[in-house]
């Protein structure tokens, strides 16, 4: 299919369905990965941000020349800087201190004002990583799109990616996996399952020291802990994570999804980030139950490029302990 686009703006989306065939032989059902790092800055938070935006300015809550302000694990603010120089907006972001160094230098290009959360603060600190966005957005005039409590968010994923999905899949498959960070892709697509009656069951995949899992399982709020995966799971419960339209959640650990990206890029030749990692680290946990012959959708939401200096880097993982 030709992609020709009167704007790099419209090159986000439609991106491809690529079936993992090695995996797929290994675990003995159909793997298939939507390639979100083909869209123009690399990751799945394009799709967000473009449409975060363009819905915010329809509803006249920012126009032209306005300063928005985000927090993110940095796919976000990359997107978000990106639309911004196509839209017309100021950008500022928040980001956690241990953000990995390809993403930031790469936001400084993009004309993004930098702002870092320090990660060590507790999280009901205002300055805190959740909470110093909002903060300076109330100060300084700002337009927060509050990307983790923003159901704008899940709308973009039911209006873009599951759609596409559908129509990529004409509809027949029997699981769709992904990662939980926002929770606004699993969400979206959730929500548009659930609605068209699919038979597909819909997996989250939670990382080992967020709370999502438990209180997914148990309805517990544990205290979360320190994790190293980038772009997945929350120390909060936050708004567009929408646990209803989940049928089950896998947890990993650091280290498992660390290991399936290396075996990712190794056997399957396919250069996707470290939350791609942990959604095959996840899949690989259901292959017992997981029947023969099924076909599973999931998602790669970054491209390996992004962790170079960190999960790619034998020095890092051995100073983190792995
Ligand atoms: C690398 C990566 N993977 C997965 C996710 C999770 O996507 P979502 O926020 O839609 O839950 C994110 C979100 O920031 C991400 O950056």
């Amino acid at each position: 299919m030709e992609k020709k686009c009167d704007s790099i703006l419209d090159a986000i989306e439609n991106t491809p369905l690529v079936r993992l065939n090695k995996f797929s032989e290994d675990f003995g059902f159909d793997i298939f990965a939507k390639c979100e790092f083909f869209s123009p800055t690399g990751s799945i938070k394009d799709r967000t941000a473009k449409y975060m935006i363009k819905k915010a300015e329809k509803e006249g809550k920012i126009k032209k020349g306005d300063t928005l302000i985000e927090n993110s694990s940095g796919n976000m603010a990359l997107s978000l800087a990106f639309v911004s120089i196509h839209l017309g907006y100021k950008l500022k972001v928040v980001v956690r201190d241990t953000i990995s160094n390809e993403k930031l230098k790469m936001l400084y290009p993009l004309g993004a004002d930098v702002i870092f959360a320090d990660t060590s603060l507790p999280p009901e600190s205002e300055d805190s990583y959740n909470n110093l966005a909002k903060k300076l957005a109330k100060k300084n005039g700002y337009y927060y799109l509050d990307q983790h409590n923003n159901r704008d968010n899940n709308e973009a994923h039911y209006n873009s990616t599951a759609p596409e999905i559908w129509e990529q899949t004409n509809g027949d498959f029997d699981y769709f996996i992904a990662g939980m960070g926002t929770g606004g892709t699993v969400g979206g697509v959730g929500k548009f399952l659930k609605e068209k009656r699919a038979k597909a069951k819909v997996i989250a995949v939670d990382i080992e020291g967020s709370i999502f899992y438990d209180y997914f399982k148990n309805k517990k709020l544990i205290k979360p802990k320190h994790y190293f995966l980038e772009g997945l799971g929350d120390e909060f419960l936050i708004g567009c994570a929408d646990f209803s339209v989940i049928d089950g959640m896998v947890q990993v650990s650091d280290k498992e999804s660390f290991s399936f990206n290396k075996t990712l890029l190794r056997e399957e030749g396919v250069l996707a980030g470290g939350s791609s990692g942990a959604v095959i680290a996840a899949i690989y946990k259901m292959k017992n139950e997981i029947k023969k012959g099924s076909k599973v959708v999931t998602i790669f939401p970054d491209s390996a490029f992004r962790y170079l200096s960190t999960i790619l880097d034998e020095n890092w993982l051995k100073a983190k302990g792995f």
